[in-house]
């Protein structure tokens, strides 16, 4: 074979799936991994796309295999371990050969590495890919980000190998250093809100309504035919009407309420904040992963508080939970999307969000309909940046938010915990609020640090006579 037009370091499961993508996609692919026998077994299975795949035992190796400028994938655990690989590769490389970080990385991260890196003239890309083992072998969504005109060298394999909505390639590039991991960042927030508010409706169904994990699987699956239609509804249907081979019961009924989380998730929270966000539904669905590690402290809790009055109610009709998740998943995005907003802006990324939700269509874990819809919302333009304020979202949500208020009011009464759903409904209930209840926490402010307020009939800077105010009783009001 002549030399590679692309390398890849580290054969896991991402790793040799993407390898083989683009093996498959006609693309000749040098490959490299620490523990030579991992190449080995790795060349030796891949059938009829190893004459497209070249093994190399060293990082020199795997250089001198590749046409230049080299492109070379780094697919390793993330953090020290990138960073040693970039370690490895800086010196056997010359100016304009591109790293690309295909790994799930903190955007800080790569933009320090995209910073360091650009000092010494070669190229780093984050490129965020999504849609686990499955997406990466036949076609995952990939957000890019770093040098442009760099990205053109690769970008007939980045485009070639990406899942596909009708003709068009789930794969861009967003912007300079960081903008590629901050997408595929937010696209994870949305993940954990998504799968949160899904588990919710679960909950409600399971100790509100004593449905079956199968029965309630078959709900998701017609819901799957409808507006919701989405991987995450279709793959909840499948795993809700799953039995355990072992015991027979449910699946889910033998998993431990223990959810794991690698960090995306809270990068997106953590971000959020920094950036004077509030993705709500995101930060809602990260600390809802955090609460249930603590599985001592719940069930303590159950004991000690078990005969705090629940009153009962009947749980509102299956049209209401199907409405309700179909508003506040809307939110969910509106929040995330504002986030991505606030980000390319502080950053100068010059990130299209509907080129986003284009990219979102297919291949990852959030594809669903209605990304279709939301990317041509996007384009239309977002009144004041909601995509909750587009005309087309504005209308379903009108409607949603009612069966909202019932299932959150169902929820509070009956002492079912669905923070997602609750915060969701709370930001819609602020985004109407004109007349929000912060000219008293300004007060507060002015009363106790002088900070000023800014008053109603104009000009900023005033302070209250705060000493001189009449005291009311509690009993006038
Ligand atoms: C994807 C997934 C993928 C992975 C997450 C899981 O887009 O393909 O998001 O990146 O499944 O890292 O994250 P948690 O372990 O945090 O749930």
């Amino acid at each position: 074979m002549s030399q590679a037009r692309i390398g890849l370091v580290g054969l896991g499961v991402m790793g040799a799936n993407l390898s083989l993508n683009i093996a498959e996609n006609g693309f000749p692919i040098a490959v490299y991994n620490r523990t030579t026998s991992i190449t080995d077994d790795f060349i030796a299975s891949a059938g009829d796309l190893a004459s497209n795949v070249v093994g190399t035992k060293s990082y020199e190796e795997l250089v001198a295999s590749l046409t230049t400028p080299r492109a070379i994938i780094i697919l390793v655990k993330a953090g020290g371990p990138v960073d040693a690989v970039i370690e490895s590769l800086t010196p056997l490389l010359d100016e304009g050969d591109m790293i690309i970080d295909a790994g799930n990385a903190n955007f800080h991260d790569t933009r320090r590495r995209e910073a360091a890196l650009s000092e010494k003239g070669l190229k780093f890309f984050g490129m965020g890919v999504s849609g686990g083992e499955e997406g990466a072998r036949h076609g995952p969504s990939i957000m890019v980000g770093g040098d442009a005109s760099s990205y053109e060298v690769i970008r007939d394999i980045v485009e070639a190998i990406s899942a596909k909505h009708g003709d068009t390639p789930c794969a861009a590039h967003f912007g300079p250093d960081g903008a590629g991991h901050f997408v595929k960042t937010v696209h994870n927030g949305i993940e954990y809100a998504d799968m949160q508010m899904i588990a919710e409706v679960y909950g409600l169904l399971r100790d509100g309504a004593g449905h079956a994990p199968a029965e309630i699987g078959a709900l998701f699956e017609q819901w799957n035919k409808g507006t919701l239609e989405s991987y995450l509804v279709e793959i909840t249907a499948k795993v809700l009407q799953e039995s355990d081979p072992k015991t027979g019961q449910p699946m889910v009924d033998v998993i431990v309420d223990k959810a794991g989380q690698k960090g995306t998730g809270r990068w997106t929270a953590i971000e959020a904040i920094t950036l004077g966000q509030s993705p709500s539904t995101i930060e809602a669905a990260v600390a809802a992963r955090s609460w249930s590690s603590e599985k001592e402290t719940r069930l303590a809790g159950e004991a000690l508080f078990a005969e705090t009055p629940a009153e009962a109610a009947p749980i509102p009709p299956v049209e209401d939970l199907e409405a309700a998740l179909l508003a506040a998943k809307i939110i969910a995005y509106d929040q995330g999307f504002k986030l991505l907003a606030a980000a390319s802006e502080a950053y100068e990324w010059n990130t299209d969000l509907a080129v986003a939700a284009e990219v979102w269509r297919e291949g990852c874990i959030i594809r669903s309909a209605l990304l279709d819809d939301m990317a041509s919302a996007i384009r239309e333009g977002l009144p004041h940046g909601q995509l909750l304020f587009a005309p087309r979202f504005a209308d379903l949500v009108k409607t949603g938010v009612r069966a909202l208020r019932r299932v959150v009011s169902y929820a509070a009464i009956t002492g079912l915990p669905i923070p997602a759903f609750a915060n969701a409904l709370a930001y819609f209930d602020t985004l109407r609020q004109g007349r929000g209840t912060t000219d008293l926490v300004q007060a507060q402010r002015d009363f106790f640090g002088a900070h000023g307020f800014e008053r109603t009939d104009g000009g900023a800077g005033h302070h209250g006579p705060w000493g001189g105010t009449t005291a009311h009783s509690a009993a006038q009001l």
